[in-house]
């Protein structure tokens, strides 16, 4: 009974947080690509090929479903693993759907016909790659009519994040808000489509104003999370514990984590 949480480094954790907050008993195996992070500035077939190893890492953990706690790889992979590589009796989620539901106001799971929605210009903060896909758009394209997106990739800030430099991160999300903000300058919402952003979620607050709502991730996803397992017990997996895998240095990879949740995280190698 374990769920696989894949990121390609750290950011993943802020949806590991939530979950674990709403689900305590719930085993979670944690799979962070930290070697191969950044996957914001690779090609889609990169990513694709990387995220379908982490996730088989994670189905031989015992873990039948899996959330891809990355915009990135669910933007640029997910689509193509689910239709050409996914096993029948395996699932593999993403993080954007959730966030969609959010902002169009609509259930878990309503896939009904687009509609007008009380948000009208929304801001998207993402990396490169996600903001290349346009999967976003995308995915809102199904859900609502009417919406404007402006998109900012916003270069540098995952790597500030993942080596702990907040400092930098800071001024980069300064910049990167202050960039949209002059081709959007009212937006009434934002989205952080990044999982790492959440880290800096006040600063993107402070940055854009009290008058813009800020959507992230991670409390969206674990509670679709939660209604899914409700749905579909048998996707529970057959893992029993819970843990943290990393394809880089399990002794750093471990110091940065507890830095950045702000609480004591050991991980192994994968
Ligand atoms: N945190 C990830 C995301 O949500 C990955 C960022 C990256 O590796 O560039 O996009």
């Amino acid at each position: 009974m374990a769920v696989g949480v894949f990121d390609s480094g750290l950011g993943g954790l802020t949806v590991w947080r939530e979950i674990r907050e709403r689900m305590p008993d719930l085993p979670l195996v944690y799979y962070g690509d930290n070697k191969m992070a950044p996957y914001g500035v690779r090609d889609a077939d990169d990513i694709y090929d990387l995220t379908c190893a982490g996730v088989s890492r994670l189905f031989e953990a015992g873990c039948d479903l899996v959330i891809l706690a990355c915009n990135t790889a669910s933007a640029a992979a997910l689509r193509r693993m689910q239709e050409k590589w996914v096993p029948k009796d395996k699932r593999v989620l993403g993080v954007f759907v959730p966030l969609i539901e959010a902002l169009t106001e609509r259930q878990w799971g309503d896939n009904s016909a687009p509609r007008e929605v009380g948000v009208r210009h929304v801001a998207l903060f993402a990396t490169p790659s996600t903001v290349a896909s346009r999967a976003f758009q995308r995915e809102l394209a199904f859900r609502a009519i009417g919406v404007d997106v402006e998109a900012q990739p916003c270069g540098g800030l995952v790597d500030a994040i993942e080596v702990g430099d907040l400092i930098l991160a800071e001024a980069l999300v300064r910049s990167h808000v202050d960039a949209l903000l002059r081709r959007m300058p009212r937006p009434e919402a934002a989205v952080l489509g990044c999982t790492h952003y959440p880290i800096m979620a006040d600063t993107f607050q402070e940055a854009l104003g009290p008058g813009v709502q800020v959507f992230s991730q991670g409390r969206l996803v674990a509670a679709s999370l939660e209604d899914y397992l409700a749905r579909h017990p048998d996707m529970y997996g057959t893992g029993k514990a819970s843990e943290f895998l990393t394809t880089g240095n399990p002794r750093s990879v471990s110091d940065q984590a507890t830095r950045f949740l702000r609480q004591d995280i050991r991980f192994q190698s994968a």
